[in-house]
């Protein structure tokens, strides 16, 4: 349903002067640092448009970065000043399943003027991040999501640190507000909710100084709806550290084009090649040209040499894959959307035609059955191997992530590749991932196109 723009300003006005008030001392009953998800006004677009209206984290969007030591207990205290009930989920973290935040599948979502304690360990270094878990498609597209950091327990020899959250927003460009129109059946049947305003770290032309021969580590986060950054280096020499958190066993050179799917992250390290007088850049690819994504103007030169090939980062103490040969295999075969070959399938238990389907605002399958169900996908045995085929038979790319564990992709010769947990996966292509079911629990399966997700590309694993 969509509420008309003057009656969502005055139902956030009237939520965020009942509701914050309370939660302050509830906060200090738990002594957990509170996090609060509330509206502001922020200035995105360039000087000399309105602010724009978003939900954020303290306000703020990105929200306040979070960074902890590795092993760390996280303990912060959610506070929901917004309009509408939300949760958080946190990530990539092999979390305790009550506290992975899905609102309708590990907790209830919390409703307006609520608070809920998230209280975890963090078992793995690496670049992590959290967002909004009900109405994603819509929470997170209104800037609720932030960078969670988890340091190594020895220090990496990097100069600087710097979290790269990379995202789009979809702006009226008159009034420079959000389109409020979340649920478009287009988006949905398409590529997703793609922004016409491209952003780091909240701000179109992200800029910051460095020296010549300087390493950076560049943590670089995917938050947008649908967007899939098409990314390079230029006047930097990189190496890819670790994906979706987790180091790589021998960093890989940076050479070209590199995707970053909605959900991924990837951790470079880049040393400083450019001039100074001149600027070094991250750039993105879009329609065959190359815009800064983020740059890095050259002001000194730094005293020291360059430093080589680094060494992988410490490894994360993570149950290796066993014999693939013994593991359960699954299939998850996707199907749906604008071009695609979907005839039929079940909506709420219900054999539906596609256009019934599109008619209910519904576009997407996983192995025939549109949505999240009472019945899990599978319910998977403490500690066992699996192998789940990824079947993309639509016209369009997916990022497929898992909850709660990582996998690896399992390649045509059966080798094994990087941890990670979002899958991109291209229209018409097969992938297999291989995982270890050790962490109980419900976990989540979806596409992090969050639009799809919320047209039908979701489901989830139970493992007892
Ligand atoms: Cu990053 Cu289920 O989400
Ligand atoms: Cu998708």
């Amino acid at each position: 349903m969509r509420q008309t723009r003057r009656q969502f300003l005055g139902a956030t006005a009237a939520f965020s002067a009942a509701a914050i008030a309370p939660h302050r001392l509830m906060a200090q009953a738990s002594g957990f640092a509170p996090i609060t998800a509330r509206t502001a006004a922020v200035q995105l677009a360039p000087e000399g448009y309105a602010k724009t209206d978003i939900w954020g984290y303290d306000g703020a969007m990105p929200g306040p970065t979070i960074r902890v030591q590795q092993g760390a207990r996280v303990q912060r205290e959610f506070v929901n000043a917004l309009p509408q009930a939300s949760s958080v989920h946190w990530h990539g973290i092999r979390i305790a399943n009550a506290m992975d935040g899905v609102s309708g599948l590990t907790q209830d979502a919390v409703a307006p003027g609520d608070t809920f304690e998230y209280d975890f360990v963090v078992p793995d270094a690496g670049t992590y991040w959290f967002h909004a878990h009900n109405r994603s498609f819509e929470q997170v597209a209104r800037g609720l999501h932030g960078a969670l950091i988890v340091e190594e327990p020895v220090a990496v020899d990097v100069d600087r640190d710097e979290v790269l959250v990379v995202d789009d927003w979809l702006l009226n460009p008159e009034t420079a507000q959000l389109d409020p129109d979340f649920e478009a059946a287009h988006d949905r049947s398409h590529a997703g909710r793609s922004g016409n305003f491209i952003v780091t770290n909240g701000d179109y032309e992200f800029s910051t100084d460095v020296k010549k021969g300087d390493r950076l580590r560049l943590r670089l986060i995917n938050a947008a709806n649908a967007r899939i950054f098409v990314l390079s280096l230029a006047g930097l020499d990189g190496w890819a550290m670790a994906y979706d958190g987790m180091p790589l066993a021998q960093p890989e050179k940076i050479e070209g084009d590199f995707p970053l799917a909605p959900g991924q992250r990837v951790d470079l390290f880049v040393d400083v090649t450019a001039e100074v007088g001149e600027s070094a850049y991250v750039l993105r690819t879009l329609d065959g040209q190359n815009m800064p994504q983020a740059t890095f103007p050259v002001t000194a030169a730094s005293t020291g040499s360059m430093r080589g090939a680094p060494d992988a980062l410490p490894a994360n103490t993570i149950a290796e894959i066993g014999d693939l040969a013994d593991a359960r295999s699954l299939i998850l075969n996707m199907e749906g959307g604008a071009m695609g070959q979907l005839e039929a399938a079940i909506l709420d238990g219900e054999r539906r035609t596609f256009r019934q389907l599109a008619d209910a605002n519904q576009f997407w399958a996983f192995n025939g059955v549109i949505g999240m169900t009472d019945t899990p996908l599978a319910t998977l045995a403490r500690g066992e191997t699996v192998r789940l085929t990824i079947k993309n038979d639509t016209a369009f790319p997916h990022a497929i992530h898992l909850h709660g564990m990582h996998f690896r992709e399992v390649a045509q010769d059966g080798q094994l590749g990087p941890m990670r947990d979002t899958l991109l996966s291209i229209g018409g292509q097969s992938n297999e991932i291989a995982f270890v079911a050790d962490n109980p629990g419900k976990w989540l399966l979806h596409c992090h196109m969050l639009t799809h997700a919320a047209s039908g590309m979701m489901t989830w694993v139970d493992v007892a």
